[in-house]
C-alpha cells in the first residue's frame, strides 16, 4: 500500500515537472516573435530560455533569420554555437535591439529577482546595453512581492565571508555562500555567489540595490529594477504577454 502510494507521489511529480517544462518551452518560443531580421540580441540564460536559443536557431536554418547574438553565459554560448547562432564581442557592438532573458521572480512593477543560475552580472550588463529586456517564465515566477526566492549577490573570493557579514548586517537576514557539494559554486566571472533569504519583503527594490552595491566585496545583485519591458508568461490559461506600462515596448 506505502509503496504504491509513494508510486503514485512519484508520479504526479514527474508529471508535474513535464508540465512545468512543456510552460517553460511554450514561453520560450512564444518570445521569439519579439526577433527580427538584422537584430543583435542578448541571449539570457537558464532552462526556460534555453527554449528561445534553440527555437532562434531553428528560425535561422529554416526560416531565413538573420540575427547576431550576445550570450549572458559560457553555457548559452555553447547552446548557440551548436544550434547555429552567430556570436558577437559586447564590446565590439553599438548596443544591442533586444534581450530575452528568464527570472526567478517578477513583481507587479516588472521587478525582477534574477541569478538562480549564477549569470546575473553577465545577464545584468547585457540588459543594460539593450534597447529592450523580454522576460520568459511559467507563472510560478509572478510574485506580489520580490524576496522569497533568495537574493543572488555575485561577491568576490577575496575577503567573501566578511562580505557575507556584512550582507547579513545589511539586510537583516540568513545570507549563505552558494555550494556544490563542498565546493562554493564560481561564476563565469570567477567570482562566488551569496543567496541573500529576505523573505518575500522586498517592497523598496531600488534602495536595497543601491545598499547592496555600497558594499565593497559586491560585485552585483541580482535585483533587475526598471529594466523588464514585457514579461511572456506561460500558466494554465496559456501564453500571455504583460506589457510594461511604463516600459519601452508598447
Ligand atoms: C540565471 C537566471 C535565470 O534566468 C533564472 O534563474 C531563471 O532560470 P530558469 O528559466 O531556469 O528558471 O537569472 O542567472
Amino acid at each position: 500500500m506505502e509503496k504504491n502510494g509513494s508510486l503514485k507521489g512519484l508520479a504526479q511529480s514527474l508529471q508535474s515537472m513535464t508540465d512545468v517544462e512543456t510552460l517553460k518551452k511554450e514561453a520560450g518560443i512564444a518570445a521569439c516573435k519579439y526577433v527580427r531580421s538584422g537584430m543583435k540580441v542578448g541571449l539570457g540564460t537558464g532552462s526556460t530560455v534555453k527554449h528561445t536559443v534553440i527555437e532562434l536557431g531553428r528560425m535561422i536554418a529554416e526560416d531565413d533569420l538573420e540575427i547576431v547574438g550576445v550570450p549572458t553565459s559560457l553555457a548559452t554560448e555553447k547552446l548557440a554555437l551548436e544550434v547555429g547562432i552567430p556570436l558577437v564581442e559586447l564590446s565590439d557592438v553599438d548596443g544591442l535591439d533586444i534581450v530575452i532573458d528568464g527570472a526567478d521572480e517578477y513583481d507587479p512593477h516588472f521587478q525582477l529577482i534574477k541569478g538562480g543560475g549564477a549569470a546575473l552580472l553577465r545577464e545584468k550588463i547585457v540588459a543594460q546595453e539593450s534597447k529592450a529586456m523580454i522576460v520568459v517564465a511559467d507563472d510560478r515566477k509572478r510574485v506580489d512581492a520580490l524576496g522569497a526566492f533568495p537574493l543572488p549577490i555575485e561577491i568576490t573570493p577575496f575577503a567573501h565571508q566578511a562580505t557575507i557579514r556584512s550582507l547579513g548586517r545589511l539586510l537583516n537576514c540568513r545570507v549563505n555562500c552558494r555550494m556544490s557539494g563542498d565546493n562554493a559554486v564560481m561564476t563565469d566571472n570567477g567570482n562566488m555567489i551569496a543567496d541573500a533569504h529576505c523573505g518575500p519583503t522586498i517592497s523598496a527594490p531600488e534602495a536595497m540595490e543601491k545598499n547592496i552595491l555600497n558594499i565593497a566585496g559586491v560585485v552585483q545583485v541580482g535585483l533587475f529594477n526598471n529594466m523588464c519591458d514585457v514579461v511572456v508568461l506561460a500558466g494554465t490559461n496559456g501564453v500571455e504577454t504583460f506589457v510594461n506600462p511604463n516600459g519601452r515596448i508598447q
